[in-house]
């Protein structure tokens, strides 16, 4: 059965009219499967309300932010306390110098803190306290890693410069010869090496780092003098309580965070060790809401959180149950999956679905039986995907399975996608 759509269609013609597109960022739909919606009205827990009112079981968790649950009520509280105190006010509030202490505390190579909003402000932050500490100009970044949509880190061109990213060299993931090759092409130039946490690129199989490729990082560093940065905005304590190469024993000089660790209220941070303290000190950054003292308080919370509760194990364990559940589906009916990534942030593919056509279909009909997944992006869970949300998720994938099996044959590839890898 088809959900209604009544309402999001309304706000899609109204949105045509006075958003450019509709819609911007990877936020908007259009590369989603169809009847995807756009508008959502409510979020609890790990559920999520579209403006039609359909329900869902949300596999997204608003692409990271939502990692206790959407409306968890002690980051409520503290955020609500704060509220009524004052949010942004002519300077920061007291809570600015304990948050910084607290993700000190939390984050073993960290012994100072700078916040700002968005994962985007953090990244570009990063870029230029490792250049103000280096007075060189190159940046390394993986190949097809997101960083943001500064123009030096977009991933779509239009309006950007050449300029804008001339200082900016690609090596491919994991691939300790190509960062080699890279590096030493730029040698004396290289300012920092950015990596993520595990190479998490749309459409593709997640990749865990090679401990030998982290080391090989960190060493380069070491040598060079460049900066190692280790980009948390995604993975960011789904991984660990720490920066996730903490887990591979390696410690990035500067690491950037952002999405979750205010369970969905705006604010992201860059934090570094004591050596590039001078150079933070010395760039002029800053935002007229970088201060805002409620996502603050939303955060010290947060990380309260992280730090006294089994939430990663909840994690973890849904995300267990999630892929095992789907890879006995997945055989039952005939397919086989390719489930990548941390069991946190799953990737779900489909094997010999060269044009996804097998992946998308199989997300509409799971979205119609009110479980929203991404067919080309990774998914998150959150501490709050309870028992009888995988128990709703997985009867829902059951019957999408054996539907999709039907209409295998009439499986059409989504047009927009076709149209960008024409592109
Ligand atoms: C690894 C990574 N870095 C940076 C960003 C940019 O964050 P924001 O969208 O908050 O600007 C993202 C966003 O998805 C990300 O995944």
């Amino acid at each position: 059965m088809e959900l209604s759509r009544q309402r999001d269609q309304a706000l899609r013609e109204r949105a045509q009219a006075v958003i450019p597109g509709g819609m911007y960022g990877h936020e908007s739909t259009y590369l989603m499967p169809e009847g995807t919606p756009q508008f959502f009205s409510r979020g609890k827990g790990a559920r999520l309300w579209d403006a039609d009112g359909n329900e869902y079981v949300d596999y997204m968790c608003a692409y990271g932010p939502n990692l206790l649950g959407y409306g968890f009520e002690p980051v409520e509280a503290a955020a609500a306390a704060q509220q009524a105190r004052g949010d942004t006010l002519t300077g920061p509030s007291e809570v600015m110098v304990q948050l910084a202490e607290d993700f000190v505390a939390q984050i073993s190579h960290a012994d100072w803190a700078m916040f700002c909003k968005n994962g985007t402000d953090a990244t570009s932050m990063a870029m230029v306290i490792a250049r103000a500490h280096t007075g060189r100009k190159t940046i390394l970044c993986a190949k097809g890693a997101y960083h943001g949509a500064a123009p030096w880190c977009t991933p779509i061109l239009a309006g950007t410069l050449p300029e804008d990213r001339a200082f900016v060299v690609y090596y491919d993931y994991n691939d300790a010869q190509s960062l080699v090759d890279a590096f030493e092409a730029h040698q004396d130039d290289v300012a920092a090496i950015f990596a993520t946490p595990h190479r998490h690129e749309v459409f593709s199989d997640q990749i865990d780092p090679d401990p030998e490729y982290a080391a090989s990082v960190r060493a380069l560093c070491d040598k060079s003098g460049a900066l190692l940065v280790v980009d948390e905005v995604r993975a960011g304590f789904r991984i660990a309580r720490d920066c996730s190469w903490a887990k591979i024993g390696v410690a990035p000089d500067l690491s950037t965070w952002g999405k979750c660790f205010a369970n969905g209220y705006p604010i992201s941070a860059v934090l570094g060790g004591e050596k590039v303290r001078s150079a933070a000190k010395a760039v002029y950054v800053t935002g007229s809401f970088w201060f805002s003292a409620t996502p603050m308080a939303a955060a010290v919370e947060t990380l309260k959180q992280i730090r006294e509760t089994d939430y990663l194990e909840r994690i973890n364990a849904a995300g267990t149950r999630l892929r095992e559940g789907l890879q006995q589906q997945a055989a039952h009916n005939g397919f086989t999956l390719r489930q990548t990534g941390p069991v946190s942030m799953p990737q779900v593919l489909f094997e010999e679905d060269p044009d996804f056509r097998v992946g998308y279909g199989w997300v509409r009909e799971c979205l119609k039986r009110g479980v929203y997944f991404s067919p080309y992006h990774n998914m998150f869970l959150s501490a709050a995907h309870s028992e009888a949300d995988l128990a709703k998720t997985l009867a829902a994938t059951g019957d999408a399975f054996v539907e999709l099996r039907a209409k295998l044959p009439s499986l059409e590839i989504h047009q927009p996608l076709l149209a960008l890898r024409a592109a």
